[in-house]
């Protein structure tokens, strides 16, 4: 068989792939984990969109996104903190899928850590006087009226700071899905009791 990967048939090789695919989402935008899609749920809804991965840390099974408080996914949380997570490197053909819990961060030294790192055009985003997801009658929001193309000054975009947070999800699993023409290949991990099995594909 050509080309076949390490983690192939080695299940403890998977983990730390994993997480290696993870932080290159957050390091380079050019990577496909850079851009997963994120569930969450309550008791009669299920809502999806795609997020930027902004952190992937290891050592404490945490990964983390920002968003605007204002937006449905926070009042979905409340409800449900329960969290997905779907990953597709096409390339490499494999599928990464992360349940875990979230914890919201408004104004506290983590947000203040990430704020300080975000550039001006990422800012614009929580600038809008409108929370995201309101009913308008024109098809731009009152900001991009204002703003057009324009990158904020960093006074302007210190007024974003309000509606800033940052979404950390203590993972506690992984399943993992590999594509391959000789075989597919699956496995999960819980992560708090350290285990792993394969499962069928
Ligand atoms: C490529 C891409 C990247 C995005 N990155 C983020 C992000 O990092 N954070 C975020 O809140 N929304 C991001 N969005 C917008 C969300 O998909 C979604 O439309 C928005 O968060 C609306 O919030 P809601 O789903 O809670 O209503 C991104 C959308 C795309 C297409």
């Amino acid at each position: 068989m050509n080309n076949i990967p390490n983690y192939y048939n080695n299940i403890d090789l998977i983990l730390d792939e994993i997480w290696s695919l993870l932080q290159r989402g957050v390091a380079d935008r050019n990577e496909d984990f850079r851009l997963p899609v994120v569930i969450v749920s309550t008791t009669d809804s299920a809502e999806g969109r795609i997020v930027v991965l902004r952190g992937a840390f290891k050592d404490k099974n945490i990964l983390r996104f920002h968003t605007d408080f204002r937006s449905s996914k926070i009042k979905n949380l409340k409800e449900n903190k329960k969290i997905y997570f779907v990953f597709y490197n096409k390339k490499r053909k494999i599928q990464v899928r992360a349940e875990g819990v979230a914890i919201v961060h408004k104004d506290n030294e983590i947000t203040k850590e990430a704020w300080t790192k975000t550039q001006m055009m990422s800012r614009k985003c929580y600038l809008s006087p409108q929370a995201p997801g309101d009913f308008i009658n024109d098809s731009a929001s009152d900001l991009s009226k204002d703003m057009g193309n324009e990158i904020p000054t960093y006074e302007q975009s210190e007024m974003g700071y309000k509606n800033f947070c940052v979404i950390e999800s203590k993972i506690k699993s992984f399943e993992w899905l590999y594509l391959a023409s000789q075989g597919h290949r699956r496995a999960k991990f819980m992560l708090d009791e350290n285990k792993s099995t394969w499962l069928v594909p």
